[in-house]
């Protein structure tokens, strides 16, 4: 056992032995603590730390193409920064008032004479500011009929992110519910008066949000509260005028009908002045008030209403009275009957 540790570290020193030759130190590590997000127009600092005894030579590259090289000053720098870029301390860099452009892959090399190369890689991200966030709602006038309604959410500038609230809460996607277009739509299925209220969309990136609020409302039609309908209000007005001349015809009607008759009853009867006035009864003339009756058709009449018939003439009482209380002895002679005719 104790043969096998030697050889085990015999070999473990001549591969170190090995990896020593020709190299003094082991490649360097550089770290960052930098954010790797910001706003266009901001100076950034990419800050990098190593720990090495001497100066090294640091290149800055971003998407493949260097952009500065230092050792202890700026050695070269791409003609793409137009001067923007600086190292601060032993090659951290600084990019002033960065552009959308300046986004891109980046890597740093370190580099002491002699020492094996340390370096680090990151993306940078440069946002715009989300500006002039508003929401807007399709169609404009929504009910509970409605199939659908949308509301878009639209930022000027740096959109990236959208999410939507309603009083404050979040919103659970689900149900009616359904976002479209990356979450930019926020669309209501079947929208109902539950779903009225505030919503709010927040526009965001990683550097900077706006949001926006609007109130939907979805209209319905409550008939124990609301007046009636323009349709059901214009159908009472029409049914009522109708209704009115209906009835002014029906008595334009009713008037005519009434004077035709009276006309015609006058033309039937131009010679008579009074209906009672000149009677004969088998040549004997009655007065207005001859208790007379008469019987037409077997129906028994006061002579008042009469033209033509046989006239009843009773014995001795010819008043209502006795027809209302007959005499229970019937008398014994038959009426008399007049034939009278009225001229
Ligand atoms: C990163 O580290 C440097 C020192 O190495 C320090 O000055 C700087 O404030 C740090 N930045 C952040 C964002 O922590
Ligand atoms: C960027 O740095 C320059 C030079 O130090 C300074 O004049 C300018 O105000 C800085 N800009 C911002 C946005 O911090
Ligand atoms: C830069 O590196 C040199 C050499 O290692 C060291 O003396 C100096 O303190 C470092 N400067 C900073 C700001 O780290
Ligand atoms: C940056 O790196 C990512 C992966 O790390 C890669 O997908 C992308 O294509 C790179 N961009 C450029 C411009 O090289
Ligand atoms: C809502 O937006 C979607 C996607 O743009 C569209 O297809 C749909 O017609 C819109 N609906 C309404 C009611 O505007
Ligand atoms: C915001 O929107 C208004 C009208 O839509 C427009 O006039 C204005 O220029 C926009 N502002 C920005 C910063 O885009
Ligand atoms: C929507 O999601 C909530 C919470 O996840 C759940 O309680 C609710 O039942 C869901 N509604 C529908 C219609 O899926
Ligand atoms: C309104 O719609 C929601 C979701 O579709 C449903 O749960 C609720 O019962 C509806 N309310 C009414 C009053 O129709
Ligand atoms: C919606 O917001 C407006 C303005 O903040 C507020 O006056 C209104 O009461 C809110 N409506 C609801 C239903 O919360
Ligand atoms: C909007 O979203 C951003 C990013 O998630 C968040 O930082 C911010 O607090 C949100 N604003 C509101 C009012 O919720
Ligand atoms: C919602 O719309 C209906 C019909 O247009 C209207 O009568 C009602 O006042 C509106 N409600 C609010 C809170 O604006």
């Amino acid at each position: 056992m104790e043969g096998c540790a030697a050889l085990r570290c015999a070999l473990l020193c001549a591969t170190l032995l090995l990896l020593y030759t020709g190299q003094e130190a082991a490649a360097i590590t550089v770290v960052s603590n930098s954010s790797v997000d910001f706003l266009v127009g901001r100076n950034i600092s990419l800050s990098i730390s190593y720990t090495s005894n001497q100066y090294a030579v640091v290149t800055w590259n971003k998407d493949g193409s260097m952009l500065v090289t230092w050792y202890k000053n700026i050695i070269a720098s791409s003609p793409t920064l137009q001067g923007r870029a600086d190292i601060i301390g032993n090659g951290s860099l600084l990019i002033y008032n960065s552009a959308k452009s300046d986004s891109g892959n980046y890597s740093v090399s370190v580099a002491p004479p002699g020492d094996l190369t340390g370096s680090l890689s990151f993306r940078v991200n440069i946002y715009d500011p989300v500006t002039n966030v508003s929401v807007s709602q399709s169609p404009a006038a929504v009910d509970e009929t409605s199939p659908a309604v949308n509301l878009s959410c639209s930022a000027s500038s740096g959109g990236m992110t959208y999410t939507w609230m309603r009083e404050g809460q979040s919103l659970v996607i689900n149900g009616s519910y359904v976002t479209l277009d990356g979450g930019r739509i926020l669309q209501i299925n079947h929208p109902n008066r539950t779903h009225s209220g505030n919503y709010s969309c927040n526009v965001s990136n990683p550097v900077s949000w706006g949001d926006a609020m609007r109130f939907l409302n979805i209209s319905f039609s409550d008939p124990s509260t609301s007046s009636l309908s323009g349709g059901a209000i214009a159908g009472i007005v029409i049914g009522a005028v109708g209704g009115v001349i209906l009835l002014i015809a029906l008595i334009i009607i009713v008037v005519f009908c009434v004077r035709k008759r009276h006309r015609a009853e006058r033309e039937k009867k131009p010679a008579a002045p009074h209906k009672d006035a000149i009677r004969t009864v088998s040549g004997t003339t009655l007065s207005p008030d001859d208790p007379a009756y008469f019987t037409m058709n077997n129906i028994m009449y006061r002579s008042s209403s009469i033209s033509m018939g046989s006239y009843i003439m009773n014995n001795g009482d010819n008043t209502s009275d006795y027809f209302r209380n007959p005499s229970p002895n019937p008398p014994p002679n038959p009426p008399k009957v007049k034939h009278a005719t009225q001229v």
